[in-house]
């Protein structure tokens, strides 16, 4: 081939982040043919021996690859056969690349994934430790980005963590679904040799094998399973930030945000810019094109292997980093947000926030919505003619308006009160949100369940190297 050409269709630059995957996919497949007698034990030890050296150094970060190679396979396969001639011709018996290419991307998205899902398990503990605090803290929920009904600063953190675990559970999907084995496939159709795809799968702890060597080999649905996670990731933390970056402007003023996360401006003084919160949502475009990338590479192409499928390289190694790198710095910066109690208070009492609580009231005494609802907003007419707030209108006003309005009615123009009444299941009151955290911590510890029975790879590499050959 010409070198410019091998030069621009390599994917070594991205896929060497793959080293120890492939490494460790090689030594279990080397177990493998020494199991079923592909090879003799002396040509066994060796490969298996050099290819968990490899795998030390490159966990040292200090493995050396040779360049000028297609990808990080044959780069592997390259240095090895230098280093033992011969033997390490035998490696690649019963193996294609395609087969060979699915196990490390396998490996990598299952333990991408785990790790992802534990930091985010971690973040959401945060936030619900957070909202347990915060309970007492009321300020507006917004619908149209304008002011609509009390809440406590507990319930909005609680919505908060509600998206995030749905991420958790995308992360969860894409864990289970890269979880079979592609070993054994080939380059499309099997192979003649007596192998047992079932060691592989077992060394490697995987729940057990793929079921077709054609689906397999051009099957990239795990990945999209996996970007789709981290762009889900990504925007739960993105809307987060929204809220965060709009509260803390003194348009809003609810949050503040310590010096320690907050940016300057190199011309104005004053300033003190949420920045991290803006990378945060700037960043998770990232994670849509990685999925939106991957969706239109897979698109179109034909049962079995296309090279195209090199290039889901750039979007399933970019995703862990990525993703990661953004629960860090939101779960870091969080820490310097604080609610600002009498501002977020002053939210509600300012305007008329509470206006469905007082209707509510008056459908409580028996009057039909629809006419409370025409009721109350005359008094909130009113009360903007008068530039005063709901509460502050009085009862003789209110009674001018409507006979039915009292003092009961009225008392629910106290916004802790609107709070507290709002007790419908998945509310806002109190005792529904202490509920919501409860659901929201044993949803998160069986997330991090999860993570924990996925094993690290170098825990694997230690299996593969302690079965007997
Ligand atoms: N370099 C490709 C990759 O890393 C593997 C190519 C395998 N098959 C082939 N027939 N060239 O995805």
């Amino acid at each position: 081939m010409l070198p410019e050409i091998v030069a621009w269709t390599s994917s070594l630059p991205h896929d060497r982040a793959l080293v120890r995957e492939d490494l460790l996919g090689s030594a279990a497949h080397v177990t493998m043919l020494r199991r079923v007698g592909l090879l003799e034990l002396a040509d066994a030890e060796k490969l298996r021996g050099s290819l968990l050296a490899m795998f030390a150094t490159a966990t040292a970060g200090e493995l050396e690859l040779p360049d000028g190679e297609e990808d990080v396979h044959m780069a592997i396969e390259a240095r090895l056969t230098a280093e033992l001639g011969e033997t390490g011709k035998r490696l690649h018996t019963a193996r294609s690349r395609n087969d060979q290419v699915a196990l490390a991307l396998r490996l990598h998205v299952r333990d991408q994934a785990a790790r992802t899902l534990g930091e985010l398990a971690g973040l959401v503990d945060e936030l619900a430790g957070r909202a347990e605090r915060e309970i007492e803290v009321i300020l507006p929920a917004y619908t149209h980005r304008q002011r609509a009904q009390p809440v406590s600063a507990a319930f909005l953190l609680s919505a908060w963590c509600m998206q995030l675990l749905r991420a958790g559970d995308a992360l969860r999907t894409a864990i289970d679904r890269a979880n079979e084995s592609p070993l054994g496939c080939g380059a499309c159709s099997g192979t003649s040799l007596p192998i047992d795809r079932d060691v592989v799968a077992e060394l490697l702890e995987f729940r057990g094998t793929t079921a077709n060597a054609l689906d397999t080999i051009g099957d990239r649905d795990f990945a999209l399973d996996w970007t789709w996670a981290g762009a889900r990731v990504l925007l739960a933390l993105s809307r987060l930030a929204t809220d965060v970056i709009d509260f803390t402007t003194s348009e809003f003023g609810f949050l503040r945000i310590g010096d320690a996360i907050a940016a300057g401006s190199s011309m104005m003084p004053q300033k003190k810019n949420p920045d991290v919160f803006e990378l945060v949502r700037g960043k998770s475009s990232r994670g849509v094109a990685n999925l939106t990338a991957l969706l239109t590479l897979v698109k179109g192409l034909p049962t079995g292997y296309a090279r195209d499928l090199q290039d889901d390289r750039q979007s399933i190694l970019e995703t862990g980093p990525l993703v990661r790198g953004a629960v860090r710095a939101a779960r870091a910066a969080m820490n310097h947000v604080t609610f600002d109690p009498e501002a977020c208070l002053r939210g509600v009492s300012d305007g008329a926030t509470q206006a469905t609580d007082v209707a509510e009231a008056l459908v409580r005494k028996g009057m039909p919505f629809r006419e409370a609802y025409l009721t109350t907003g005359k008094l909130v007419h009113l009360a903007r003619e008068k530039n005063v707030p709901l509460a502050k209108v009085g009862l003789d006003v209110a009674k001018s308006v409507h006979v039915a309005f009292d003092e009961a009615v009225l008392a629910v123009l106290d916004p802790k009160q609107a709070v507290a009444a709002k007790k419908s299941a998945g509310g806002t009151a109190p005792e529904r949100v202490r509920e919501q955290i409860a659901w929201v911590r044993a949803a998160r510890f069986e997330l991090a369940e999860k993570v924990g029975n996925v094993p690290e790879l170098d825990a694997l590499a230690r299996n593969v190297a302690a079965e007997a050959l």
